[in-house]
């Protein structure tokens, strides 16, 4: 077993681990993952079954507090968020000073840390009641502002959460209820977009969800630390990929649809051109989620009769890819974001907010991971670095310079 206090108060020999590829910065019992067997499993359950059989909030309850709930804490816990759904009219002139150019992420991350502003007291993760109204604060505030940045971009009156309707089709209509009030969402899209926030909804220590942690480890607030995890997860080698692969496939569609072309560009070591949606630094032989929504998108085209042709072109990128000498011997196959794109473009998601959608998905395990590292009693995350700078130089006067 691993001697965690002797690890703490470890000091010494410095390593040196560019991007953390081989350095552990915590236990933890929220996720499994098993990059050579492509197992996910978030508290013991195969992300396959959870996806088949749970929904987004049940799945949300179990990454937070550790157990699938009972019927009367599912409804409670639902009934809990629906009490928080209201954000503060000030917020809208918040989101009133952005320019509606201003990318979605973006947006979000601000109102994430304005949420702060209005919410000041900090909440005490060991003192059970406290937290679990945090949890419900942040899980319900954090939707609505989601899809405030979609209302903000297309210049629509904001919407309000609707108590009539479930957490995951509330996302839907917040974003495309119109004053006339006729937006009625295929119960199926609802479903896939459920299953979709499942497979997002935690992936152990990445970029974003490290990024959470380590700044709550300062003692930084939860909306504060989750503002920062937006920002990381914005990045286009992490979450923004989903954007990035859609524009990939529109890019080679434009050009005459020869993936070829665009297989031998992302070899080539001149280029910086990377297939987005491949690749990743802990799955080396397949993504299980890429499996699950590679699915998911055949059947949501089929339930909406959308023919895409990007999809057409993201089957033969992946063929390609996968039988190509330099994609095998790296090991790179297609990522979650590979095909997500797909099914929320056929959903009439525009490509900005594919990323604010993979935020909605992750929050559980942000919050989780935070609630965590809390418990857990963690130290303020520092790594160390080997200066390689100068050694002591004179200074000198501007003059002389
Ligand atoms: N296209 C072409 N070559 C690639 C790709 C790609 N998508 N991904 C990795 N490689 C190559 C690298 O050039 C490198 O080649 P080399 O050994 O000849 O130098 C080798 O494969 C290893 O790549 P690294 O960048 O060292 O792997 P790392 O683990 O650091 O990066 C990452 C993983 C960021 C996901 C990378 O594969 C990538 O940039 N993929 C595209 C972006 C993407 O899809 N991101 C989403 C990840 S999933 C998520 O965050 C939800």
């Amino acid at each position: 077993a691993i001697d965690i206090d002797k690890l703490r108060s470890a000091s010494g020999a410095i390593t040196i681990d560019p991007g953390y590829k081989n350095s552990g910065s915590c236990t933890s019992e929220i996720t499994f993952l098993d990059g050579e067997e492509g197992i996910l499993r978030y508290r013991g359950y195969s992300i396959e079954e959870l996806a088949d059989k749970a929904d987004f909030l049940e799945v949300s309850y179990l990454l937070i507090f550790g157990e699938l709930p009972t019927a009367t804490q599912l409804e409670k816990f639902e009934n809990d968020i629906r009490k928080h759904t209201l954000v503060s009219e000030e917020m809208k002139s918040i989101i009133d000073g952005f320019p509606r150019t201003a990318h979605p992420m973006g947006v979000l991350a601000s109102l994430t840390s304005a949420l702060t502003a209005f919410n000041p007291k900090p909440v005490n993760p060991n003192n059970e009641k406290e937290m679990y109204e945090a949890v419900c604060k942040t899980m319900a505030k954090f939707l609505v502002i989601a899809t405030w940045t979609y209302r903000k971009k297309m210049g629509y009156p904001l919407n309000h959460y609707d108590n009539s309707k479930g957490y995951v089709e509330n996302f839907m209509s917040l974003m495309f209820e119109l004053p006339t009030g006729s937006y009625k969402p295929d119960p199926k899209v609802i479903d896939a977009l459920d299953k979709l926030f499942i497979l997002h909804a935690d992936h152990e220590q990445n970029c974003s969800t490290s990024t959470v942690r380590i700044v709550g480890s300062s003692h930084a607030g939860l909306f504060a630390s989750i503002s920062a995890g937006v920002s990381a997860l914005w990045g286009p080698l992490h979450g923004g990929a989903n954007q990035a692969v859609l524009e990939m496939l529109q890019e080679i569609h434009d050009n005459g649809g020869d993936v070829d072309k665009y297989v031998l560009k992302a070899k080539d070591k001149e280029d910086s051109f990377r297939l987005m949606g491949f690749g990743h630094r802990v799955y080396k032989n397949f993504d299980p989620r890429a499996t699950i929504i590679k699915k998911a998108a055949d059947d949501v085209l089929v339930t909406l009769g959308v023919d895409d042709p990007l999809l057409e072109i993201a089957k033969k990128l992946e063929k390609v890819a996968l039988e190509d000498d330099y994609f095998k011997s790296r090991n790179l196959y297609p990522n979650v974001d590979f095909y997500s794109g797909i099914i929320y473009r056929a959903m009439g998601i525009p490509v900005e907010m594919f990323t604010v959608l993979f935020a909605v998905g992750r929050l559980p395990g942000w919050i989780a991971q935070w609630k965590e590292m809390r418990v857990n009693k963690e130290p303020i995350g520092r790594p160390r670095q080997v200066y390689t700078g100068y050694t002591l130089r004179s200074f000198k006067e501007v003059k002389d310079r």
